[in-house]
């Protein structure tokens, strides 16, 4: 999938990522809904990476949930690679996630019982049945953020960081057209975060994937192509 030809074949409304008018309220048990996304926008054509900033409990996880098809708007649009996100059963949004989107959690949840090239093969696995180039993606992807010595290690058995990093692999095995990271530098030192920033840019180059990162951390903001701020509800410019 050559990101040249993909970039040529985008129209306006063809983005893989679409939002429109995006609302998200929780109930909240002491008063009127909290009301997190309040009418958010944003287009992200395909090669592009934006960078979400903004203060912590400011959306930006309930926002990559919505684009990940993870959760639902309370209303609004979100449609991913032409697919209207809200018209889908759970099953359809489970094959579209496996097909289109790689997503690094901010919290990386990793299967405790499998070791890290196996937890890094499971998207290609379930794509594909073919075992061996899930392999061979996986390996090189861990060997790409310094894993090579730890295939068979158990989450368990990997540190903090290394767990971020099996995630950022796992999330990128199936070269998908719309990768979401949340936070995915976040308990990482100076020269790993830079391997896992690498890493992601990369494949944005290779792929032409579309990228959407929230962080906290201001170099990896710095290197995207935009960066908005959430705030009260709604994305603002910050720099693009
Ligand atoms: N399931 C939920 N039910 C109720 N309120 C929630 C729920 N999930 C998140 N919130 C609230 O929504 C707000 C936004 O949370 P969110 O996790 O999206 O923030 P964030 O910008 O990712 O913060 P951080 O930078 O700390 O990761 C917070 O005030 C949080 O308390
Ligand atoms: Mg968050």
């Amino acid at each position: 999938m050559p990101g040249k030809e993909r970039a040529a074949g985008d129209r306006a409304g063809d983005s893989p990522i679409t939002a429109r008018a995006l609302v998200r309220s929780y109930p909240n048990a002491a008063g009127p809904p909290l009301q997190v996304l309040r009418g958010l926008d944003l287009e992200v054509r395909s090669g592009e990476a934006v960078a979400i900033v903004g203060a912590s409990g400011s959306g930006k996880s309930t926002f990559l949930h919505l684009l990940g098809a993870l959760d639902r708007p309370t209303s609004g649009t979100v449609l991913i690679s032409g697919s209207d996100v809200s018209g889908l059963s759970d099953e359809e949004a489970a094959a579209l996630r496996t097909r289109s989107i790689g997503f690094v959690f901010q919290f990386h949840h990793l299967l405790g019982d499998f070791t890290a090239l196996e937890n890094a093969m499971i998207p290609a696995m379930i794509n594909s049945s073919d075992r061996r180039t899930a392999r061979k993606r996986a390996s090189t992807l861990l060997e790409a953020v310094g894993l090579g010595g730890r295939f068979d290690h158990k989450p368990n058995q990997l540190s903090g960081g290394e767990q971020q990093r099996v995630a950022v692999a796992r999330a990128l095995v199936n070269e998908p057209p719309v990768v979401l990271a949340d936070e995915p530098t976040g308990d990482l030192d100076t020269a790993t975060s830079r391997e896992v920033q690498d890493l992601l840019f990369r494949m944005r180059e290779r792929s032409g994937a579309a990228l959407v990162v929230a962080t906290h951390n201001r170099e990896l903001a710095d290197r995207a192509d935009r960066v908005l701020r959430l705030r009260e509800g709604v994305l603002e410019d910050v720099r693009g």
